[in-house]
Formats: C-alpha cells, structure tokens, sequence
C-alpha cells in the first residue's frame, strides 16, 4: 500500500473544511425496508427508537433518513410538506422526536422535476424535485432541522436537461447558504465515475446502481470497488449503497460479508430493515464494535485488493496506531483456506498480534504469513497490531 495515497488531497478539505462526515456516516434510510408506500412516519420513529433500544446509537448509527416518497406537494408558495396521510404530524415534528433521541434527522430530494419513485413506482405527486428551487428547498430542510440530505439524480438529464456536476453543486451551494450544517450525499449510481469529480462537491457519492437482497448483488458490488480507493477519505466517501441486512435470503456468512467489506471499504452504513425484527445474531454482525472500528478508523483509508487466487481475496486498508486491517474474503462456494504474507498487506517486518474481529479475540502473533479457514460467500476480518 505504501505511503502514497492520492486521495490526500481531499482529506479534511472536501469542501473547504466544513469538518462534516470526518468518518463515514452511519445511520438507517427506509428506502431498503418499506421502499415508496409503506413510509409513513411511524415507521421512522420506530427506527429512532429501535437504534437507541438495541444498542446501535451506541456504536455509532446515528442519521435517520427518510427516503423517497415522504413528498406530498407544494403549497402556494412553492414549498415542500409531507404526505398528509402518512406524515400527519409533519417534518418538523419527525425529526423533533430523532433529535430527542440523540440522533440525527435525514430527507430525500432531487435535482430534476420528478423523483425516482415518480419514474419507477408510479409514485403519483408531482413537481416534488428541487429544480430552480434549491435555495427554497434548501431553506426548507434546514428550517425542519433536517442534518443530512440524499440527492438523487433519477433521470435528470434526459427529462429537465440538467448537468449533473452543475446541479450537484446548485445544491451544495444551497445547502451552505442555509448555514445549517448538513451532510450531503449525491447519487449518480456511479454512471459518470463520479469518485472523479465528487470529492470537491459531496461528502459520499453512490459507486453503483441500487443494491439488492442477495449474494450476487452483495459480492458484485464489492468487486467493483476495487480501485476506487484512491478517491475517498475524510469528509469524502465513495459509497456502495445501503445495508440489506436483515432482507431477503442472505445467509448468515454473507451478511457478515456484507458489513465486514463495507466496514473494509470505509463505506457509509446505513441499515434499511425493521430493527425491532433484527435476530440477535444479525444485531451482533451490525453492532461489532471491533468492526465498526475499521470503517470509523480515522485515517479514513478505504481498502485495496491486494490478492484473488480464483475467487479468494486479500484485502487490506492501513489504520490508525501503525495497525492493518486484513480481509481474508471467500467469494466461491466451497470452503477454503486462504494465506497472504504480511509484506503483501503493507506491513513492515516485524512481529504483529492479530486480532481476530468478529470473534474479539488475539489469535496469536504473526511473523510472515496470516491464514485461516474461511467458509463460502464470508470473510475474516482481522486487524494486526505491531508488537514492539
Ligand atoms: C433510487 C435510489 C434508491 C432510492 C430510490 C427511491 O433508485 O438509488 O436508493 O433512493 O431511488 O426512489
């Protein structure tokens, strides 16, 4: 890995050091658990008080965002208020009630005319997207004591003409004028390597398009951020989408896969499951708080595949204290034993304690090599400690 990282040159400056998302920002989104028409604002008080009663503020998920479909028009002044029937109590109301539980508040919006739900789920409010009032939505948000705002692009370019880097910055710009401050994350769906050209405009920008509830989608996703590393560090994070677990039929293996490569990935960790309804085992996965450790290491340095033999991979990413953070990652079907010197993870010669993390436990110490025994579709996670 070396000492050269060419994402340094965001590091703490993405956007003229406003000192938001320093570590990926963690949290839940509906949009994975009740996707358009099951949010109503019941839902969402619920997942404020399942992360605080199931110990999940504790380790850090701390943004409550509501996704698509909270809209239920403009009045005539123009501006945004929820949907009557699911919202009754208003904006401002909901996101009282997150504030009062430690947490922080989250919306939805876009830059074009139509939402994504208004394309695809026949979501039927219309004139809900921000443009030519991004100030007043801004404004809006702010005003409600929103903390953190999704910007979606859905189809933009095609319906309302927009470019997508002016629009990202109408926004960026809107929001700093409120000067509330608010975490601010893009979606292009990595149509446009966006790792490119966010940095400077977002503090997380999504890489691909929408995650499903399965191994294929899990594991694709991770092999396609192989490379982005570069890209991403403090205040600026390539995001690989939302969390699934808890949804569909991922196994346990793979949603240990899926939290432990995010983790690896410095990825953003947003749950979007019925926390009430998530089995101990799978909270245990979610709520590692050694894990949680190396997607909040404050270096912010998202891993880098360093070895795939056949599907078997070593990722590594360095950490804080001269540690390294080791994934030994099983993508085939059978069992397998993996191996990888330590020189090809970056560390030094030298003798190293390894941390085995879901386990919490020292394994032993290392001098040359790391290997362990790793089941289908799951990952090892270790973090090796120079011993002195
Ligand atoms: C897009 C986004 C999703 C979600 C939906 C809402 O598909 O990628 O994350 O926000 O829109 O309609």
């Amino acid at each position: 890995m070396g000492d050269e990282h060419p994402g340094d040159h965001y590091r703490g400056h993405p956007h003229g050091d406003d000192g938001l998302a320093g570590t990926p920002p963690m949290g839940w989104n509906s949009w994975n658990q009740v996707g358009c028409y099951g949010l109503t604002e019941g839902v969402v008080r619920e997942a404020a008080d399942e992360i605080v009663a199931r110990g999940l503020a504790e380790v850090g998920y701390e943004y409550v965002v509501v996704d698509d479909c909270w809209q239920g028009g403009r009045d005539e002044d123009g501006v945004l208020f929820p949907d009557p029937e699911r919202f009754p109590s208003g904006m401002a109301a909901l996101a009282d009630h997150v504030h009062g539980r430690g947490l922080r508040f989250g919306v939805y919006a876009v830059p074009g005319r139509e939402t994504c739900a208004n394309f695809y789920d026949g979501y039927p409010v219309r004139d809900i997207g921000s443009i030519g009032r991004e100030r007043l939505d801004a404004q809006t948000f702010a005003d409600w004591g929103v903390d953190y705002l999704k910007y979606d692009w859905c189809r933009a370019d095609e319906t309302d003409g927009l470019d997508r880097v002016e629009a990202f910055i109408a926004m960026r710009d809107a929001l700093r004028a409120t000067e509330r401050p608010i975490v601010y994350g893009i979606s292009e769906y990595g149509d446009r390597e966006p790792w490119r050209w966010a940095g400077s405009i977002a503090h997380l920008w999504r890489t691909t398009h929408d995650i499903r509830a399965s191994w294929e989608s899990v594991n694709g996703i991770i092999q396609r951020q192989a490379g982005l590393e570069r890209f991403s560090g403090p205040g600026a994070w390539n995001d690989p989408d939302m969390l699934q677990v808890g949804n569909g039929a991922l196994t346990t293996a793979e949603q240990r896969t899926h939290v432990g490569m995010w983790a690896m990935l410095a990825a953003p960790l947003f749950l979007g499951t019925d926390l009430a309804a998530l089995p101990g085992e799978v909270l245990g996965i979610v709520a590692n708080p050694e894990v949680i450790g190396v997607d909040q290491d404050p270096l912010g340095r998202q891993a880098s595949l360093v070895a795939d033999r056949g599907g078997l991979q070593v990722w590594a990413r360095a950490l804080t204290e001269e540690a390294i953070a080791v994934a030994l990652l099983n993508t085939t079907d059978q069992h397998a034993v993996i191996s990888t010197g330590l020189t090809d993870v970056g560390a030094p010669a030298g003798t190293y304690l390894a941390r085995d993390l879901w386990a919490q436990d020292y394994l032993s110490t290392v001098e040359t090599d790391l290997t362990a025994e790793v089941g289908p579709h799951d990952v090892r996670l270790f973090r090796l400690l120079p011993v002195r």
